[in-house]
């Protein structure tokens, strides 16, 4: 140990974070990344929101991941009895490693394919549970105002959002499980096309993330409009956060604080 270093200091993980916000949007950065760096847990792990997801699975639930990376999510939660798994990434690597992964720990059920979540390869009607941590938000990395994304990033998540709601079951759900705060998720969810209803919830200390349930076929005119009050966030990010590399979604930030 360096003899200035205080002993009960954790040391801090470098941001690995790419030069332009927009790499996140593309597969070879992924790979590139996912090459060298074995595990990455973006927004938060299992623990700390499972009390909010499980509630909404069960043991016979086929379950969708979207942009799996190189989490642990899917083992997560088949350690919890939830074993019809099937990951996807639009990163090859991701996906190779992750194959290698699951078959060296025993997990040899949960499927993990290479997929474009803008074009899913999946039939109509599915999958009773489709869920994604962190992986929608990639779509807004460079959308401009967040109030008023630019049209190419409404076209890629309303193109995202159409294809999850085509593998639903008729009474499947979705989460997601996000940094995007429900002002800025609300009109892509509730677009009329969809009908889903929409429900969230907040975890994580200081800094709120968001677990958000759409459960389709339940949409009614009461829960267009949640019965949660809204009250715009303190818009603010501790150092850890920055350090996690929770800092991808600065630029939604940024402008709101300018
Ligand atoms: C921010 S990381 C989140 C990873 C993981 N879900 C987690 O919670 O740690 C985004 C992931 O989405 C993947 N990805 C990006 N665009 C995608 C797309 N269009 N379809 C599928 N996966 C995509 C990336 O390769 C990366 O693994």
């Amino acid at each position: 140990m360096d003899e200035n270093q205080n002993p009960k200091e954790v040391p801090r993980r470098k941001c690995i974070g790419p030069s332009s916000v927009s790499a996140y949007r593309d597969p070879k950065y992924w790979d590139e990344r996912f090459s060298k760096e074995e595990h990455y847990e973006w927004l938060k792990d299992y623990s700390q929101f499972r009390h909010l997801v499980q509630p909404h699975l069960n043991p016979t639930s086929s379950v969708l991941e979207l942009g799996c990376g190189n989490s642990q999510l899917s083992e997560e939660l088949y350690k919890d009895g939830i074993t019809k798994l099937t990951c996807i990434d639009l990163s090859a690597v991701a996906v190779e490693n992750k194959q290698k992964q699951l078959l060296s720990k025993g997990f040899k059920e949960i499927k993990v394919l290479e997929a474009d979540m803008l074009d899913l390869p999946f039939s109509d009607e599915s999958f009773d549970v489709v869920i994604e941590k962190g992986t929608m938000e990639v779509l807004f990395v460079d959308s401009g105002d967040p109030w008023n994304p630019r049209p190419a990033t409404v076209t890629k998540v309303m193109k995202m959002l159409e294809g999850v709601h085509r593998v639903l079951k008729p009474d499947g759900i979705f989460i997601s499980i996000s940094f995007g705060q429900p002002h800025f998720r609300r009109s892509f969810f509730n677009a009329p096309e969809f009908t889903w209803s929409l429900e969230w919830k907040t975890f994580g200390d200081g800094f709120h993330y968001f677990v958000y349930v759409l459960k389709k076929g339940k949409r009614t005119l009461v829960n267009q409009e949640t019965s949660e009050k809204i009250v715009p966030p303190a818009i603010y990010l501790f150092q850890d956060e920055l350090e996690t590399e929770d800092y991808i979604f600065r630029t939604n930030v940024e402008e709101l604080n300018s």
